[in-house]
């Protein structure tokens, strides 16, 4: 990996395209990558329009984009270039530096962001790392093309075993309401699913082994359970792994529960066995999202040990918040868990004025409970009643503006910034350097 920001030493060359509105703009960047061997502009658009069109041709390894432009903007413009040419990588600018710019730039799958103006060196040096980055990812996707018809390559990469030697971040992400009923299964499958991105392993873990219905919410029948495992724990490899678990039509993998509710009895044998199978595959995904019960036993202590985060879900009631209350002293005083290991969401929200004035205010929450909301989901049956009936995600929704969707994707977001942001720094592996040091991706997963 290149860690320099100097120009590449393989004799490679970086082909660009440059999507901005103002020709001077354009111009611009041109002359500050002229002078650089290793970096070719290959084609200049206009338009967002242009611009898919050139990206569809051209197929360059970078896009520079520009984010304001008449007829189609560049966020739209990334969303329908992520499709046709999923080899390349969009670096997103933009004189709007704000947040909400930042996640719709992520969402439609831009690589980097980077605030206008921008130096010289910065702009060499990120255009280099993000295309580091990007290879093994275009080159997954070339290989594919080559093998599977174009709808497959999104689930088919997902589905891909992690390759040989590389090790993956294994976040463990608990979702756990100390009430049933409260959305535990909804937000642990949505946020899975939010979770997956080009290059990502997710999988989905349903430890709620007696009344577990990850497969209900999923549409998922199969006959391997996380109880095919319950054997071979000491002893467990991928190539055994893979066999039990089972791929959801977006490409998320799925350990599922137990079939029957007597069927659970078999994993208390071992009350740690589901933390050790997860902790022995932890390295071959990125995320782990953790569905459990509301029941505190052995299984669910152990599966809060080996947490990266624990989601504590309540909803605005009294009595949901005097349990949640007490699921938090456990981890602050009894467990001794730092505070950031946990993180509130209320779900179930509602959303009628007058219903709202009877609930407990969010600051009385928070007081109380000693720390803030994250997010907060509204209530919305028929969403959730429809998506589940269909046996399909409420993420799934094509119109991600709206709520529930919106919420539930803000809390996956979340999770990502948070997660791959501090690994990102904790870890000294990133790549890439600007002048003062800093990684230059690190702008695009810090808040
Ligand atoms: N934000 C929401 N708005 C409306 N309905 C919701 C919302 N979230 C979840 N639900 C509904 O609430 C019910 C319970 O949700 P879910 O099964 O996810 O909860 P749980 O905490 O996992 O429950 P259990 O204790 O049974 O495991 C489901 O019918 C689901 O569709
Ligand atoms: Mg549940």
């Amino acid at each position: 990996m290149n860690r320099s920001g100097g120009s590449t030493s393989s004799g490679e060359v970086i082909t660009i395209l440059l999507v901005d509105d103002i020709p001077e703009a354009r111009e611009n960047i041109k002359k500050m990558i002229a002078f650089e061997p290793d970096l070719k502009v290959v084609g200049m658009a206009g338009t967002g329009r242009e611009g898919v069109a050139q990206a569809k041709e051209l197929k360059p390894n970078i896009i520079i984009m520009d984010i304001n432009m008449p007829d189609m903007d560049g966020i739209e413009a990334t969303t329908l270039i992520r499709e046709a040419v999923p080899t390349a990588a969009v670096i997103m600018m933009s004189v709007q530096n704000d947040p909400d710019y930042l996640r719709r730039a992520m969402l439609a799958g831009a690589f980097y962001f980077l605030p206008k103006p921008v130096a010289i060196d910065e702009l060499h040096s990120t255009i280099r790392t993000v295309h580091t980055r990007n290879k093994p990812i275009a080159a997954q996707y070339t290989a594919m093309q080559q093998a599977a018809p174009a709808g497959a390559i999104r689930a088919a990469l997902s589905s891909t075993p992690a390759a040989e030697g590389i090790t993956r971040q294994g976040h463990i992400i608990v979702v756990y309401s100390p009430q049933g009923g409260v959305g535990c299964t909804t937000i642990a499958t949505n946020l899975a699913s939010g979770l997956m991105k080009e290059g990502i392993r997710t999988l989905l873990v349903d430890a709620d082994l007696q009344f577990g219905d990850v497969g209900v919410f999923l549409n998922l029948q199969s006959q391997s359970t996380i109880v095919d495992l319950a054997s071979s724990v000491e002893d467990l490899d991928t190539e055994l792994f893979d066999k039990i678990v089972v791929t959801h039509d977006t490409g998320l993998k799925v350990l599922l529960g137990p079939a029957r509710p007597e069927m659970a009895d078999v994993m208390k044998a071992n009350p740690s066995s589901v933390a050790q199978i997860i902790q022995k595959i932890a390295n071959q995904y990125d995320f782990i999202v953790v569905d459990t019960s509301r029941y505190v036993d052995d299984t669910l202590l152990s599966l809060f040990d080996i947490a990266t985060k624990i989601i504590v879900i309540g909803m605005p009631t009294l009595a949901s918040v005097k349990n949640v209350r007490f699921v938090l002293d456990l981890f602050d005083q009894v467990l001794g868990y730092p505070p950031e290991r946990t993180m509130l969401v209320l779900n179930r929200v509602p959303t009628d004025r007058n219903v709202q004035k009877l609930m407990i205010p969010n600051e009385k929450i928070e007081k109380f409970l000693r720390r803030p909301i994250a997010v907060q989901i509204p209530n919305d049956e028929a969403t959730a009643l429809n998506a589940m009936s269909k046996g399909v995600l409420i993420v799934a929704q094509r119109d991600r503006s709206r709520s529930p969707v919106k919420e539930l994707m803000q809390l996956s977001e979340l999770l990502y910034t948070q997660l791959m942001g501090s690994s990102e720094a904790e870890d000294g592996s990133s790549a890439g350097g600007s002048k003062d040091g800093r990684n230059p991706l690190s702008n695009i997963f810090k808040r």
